[in-house]
Order: structure tokens, then sequence, then C-alpha cells
């Protein structure tokens, strides 16, 4: 099995915030790269705020923060911010292009040794393995949001890898005091082929006036004890980000039951993608 020391994570957004932070805080070193300056301290300041939640919780100690964002060194340029690691963690936005070009960057400069992992939500681990030089170093590792919070960790293996790979991201995982769970690659992996359409189907409950959203919510929330209905849930996920999925899920198993609902399409025009615009299936302040 390798050993992991040192982890550079690329984007800085809500899943890259929450990984930097749970590496950092269990004693790993992290490169936080970033594209501007601005995005860079952004993401250190989410951190601090949800570092500083869990001193008042007594769950850390003051010391215990500051020596986490002591671990953390902030990079702009991906090749710089690779080049002495032995894991690296992509979370940028779900588009294949920009992801494919982060890893060709990244295998160029990431020692031979270095394992390299996607935080993808759907997008293929074998597909975007194949763009580097390893694809026996390559492997899913899906947090889930808040990341500080949620228990999962989706360990997703490619079609070519390696039984190590797997073992070390399983045990690193551990370390983060997760739960990994191993799946297959695979439209969706297990969590979005599964939750996506109970999303898609709450928005179709929506559309054809079978319920209004906080009562689909209510129904979700006390019936089956969701600690978010699906469509709250969806708003903290991004509509956008939903939709993506949604039409990762469509395409790659050419099967109308994942057709994403017009109703979610029409939104995502319309600019209402959730807890980030402050509007969704509710509104925010
Ligand atoms: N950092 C650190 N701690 C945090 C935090 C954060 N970002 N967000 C919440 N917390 C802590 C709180 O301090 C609190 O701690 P306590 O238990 O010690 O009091 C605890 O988490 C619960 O938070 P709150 O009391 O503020 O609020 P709730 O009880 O309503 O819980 C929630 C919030 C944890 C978000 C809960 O509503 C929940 O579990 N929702 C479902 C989330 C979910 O399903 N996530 C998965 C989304 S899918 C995904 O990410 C995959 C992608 O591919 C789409």
């Amino acid at each position: 099995m390798s050993e992991i020391k040192k982890v550079a994570v690329i984007g800085g957004g809500t899943m890259g915030n929450g990984i930097v932070h749970v590496f950092a805080m269990n004693g790993y070193e992290v490169h936080l790269i970033e594209t501007k300056k601005e995005f860079a301290e952004r993401a250190l300041n989410t951190i601090d705020k949800n570092l500083s939640r869990m001193v008042n919780k007594e769950k850390i100690s003051e010391n215990d923060k500051a020596a986490t964002l002591d671990r953390i060194q902030t990079f702009l340029d991906v090749n710089e911010g690779v080049s002495d690691v032995d894991l690296v963690v992509e979370a940028v936005p779900e588009v294949f292009d920009l992801k494919k070009k982060i890893f060709e960057a990244v295998d160029e400069s990431a020692p031979d040794h270095a394992i390299l992992a996607s935080n993808t939500s759907s997008i293929s681990i074998t597909k975007l393995a194949a763009v580097t030089g390893r694809p026996e170093r390559f492997i899913g590792m899906h947090f889930f949001n808040p990341v500080p919070v949620m228990k999962l960790v989706e360990v997703i293996n490619g079609l070519e890898t390696s039984e190590e790979v797997t073992k070390t991201i399983m045990e690193i995982s551990k370390k983060l005091n997760k739960v990994p769970v191993p799946a297959n690659d695979f439209p969706g992996f297990v969590s979005n082929r599964v939750l996506m359409p109970m999303i898609n189907e709450a928005i179709f409950c929506v559309h054809e006036g079978v319920a209004e959203p906080e009562h689909v919510d209510e129904v979700m929330k006390l019936g089956m004890a969701h600690p978010m209905g699906p469509l709250r849930l969806a708003d903290f996920i991004g509509l956008d980000v939903c939709l993506d999925i949604l039409n990762v899920l469509y395409e790659g198993f050419k099967d109308p039951k994942y057709r994403p609902a017009p109703l979610l399409v029409k939104m995502v025009d319309a600019g209402k993608l959730g807890d980030k615009t402050d509007e969704g299936f509710f509104k925010y302040d």
C-alpha cells in the first residue's frame, strides 16, 4: 500500500473546501489549488468558519483548528501544486473537458507514485483515467456535502484501477474518519443512480400538480425519515449539478427512465439553481 502524507486538492468550491478541511484536520499536509487568489481566500474563509463551528461544538480545540489551518498551503498553479504530493483529489465543476485538461497537467507534473483521484459525482472514472498515462493509479473518491459531516466516501474503481490503489484509498478514507464503500464504474455509480431519480420524480410531482414543493418534502421527511426533503436537497446540491448528473445517467444508459424533468431544465435555464443563487424550489436569504 502507498504511504500518503501530502495531498493536493484541486478546486476550493463547496466540495473542494470540505475535502481540504477533512484531510488537514486529520494530519495531512494539503495543497489547495485554485485558479484565482480570491477563490483560494474564499475557500480558506469557509474552512475557517466550519472549523470554528466545530470548536464551538467542542468537537475540536482552538489549537486543533490552528494546526489544521497551518497544514494548508494555497497554490494558483496546478503543475506547481502537485509536484511533490502523494495523492491528488480533483474537485472542479462537472465538465469533462475541464477535468481532462486538469488531469493532463497533473499527470505531467505529479510524481510517478502519486495516486490521482476524482471527486466526480457521475463522470466515468475509466474515461477520466484514460486521459492520463497511469490509469492503474486513477480512482474515484466521491465525498458528500457537507463533507466535514457526511460519513460516506464512495470509492469507485475504474476499469484499470489497481487493487493496491483501491486498498490505499479505502484505508486513507478510514483515517479521515469516513466510511469507504466500494463501487464499480457505471453512470452515477450507486449514490447518484439511486438519489437522482428520486429527486427527479419529486420534481415531476410538482410539475404534475401532485403536491406543492413543501408538501413533497414533508412526505419524505416525516414518512421516510429523510433529514432533508428531495427538493430541499436538490437546492442544496445545486439544480444545475442535479441536471448534469441526470443527463449523464440518461446518456449513459440510453434509458428514458432517467429523462430530466422539464421543470428542472426550465429552472436551470432561468438561473434558479438553489442555495447558491438564493432561489430554487425554495427561497433563501
Ligand atoms: N462543517 C462542519 N460541521 C457542519 C457543517 C459543515 N459544513 N454543516 C453542518 N455541520 C454540523 C453542525 O455543526 C451540526 O453539528 P452537531 O450535530 O454537533 O450539532 C450538524 O452538522 C448538523 O447541522 P445543523 O444542526 O446545522 O443542521 P441539521 O441538523 O439540519 O443538519 C445536514 C444539516 C447535516 C446538512 C442534514 O440536513 C443532512 O444530513 N442533510 C442531507 C445531506 C445530504 O444528503 N448530503 C448528500 C448530498 S449528495 C452529494 O453530496 C453527492 C453529490 O454527488 C451530489
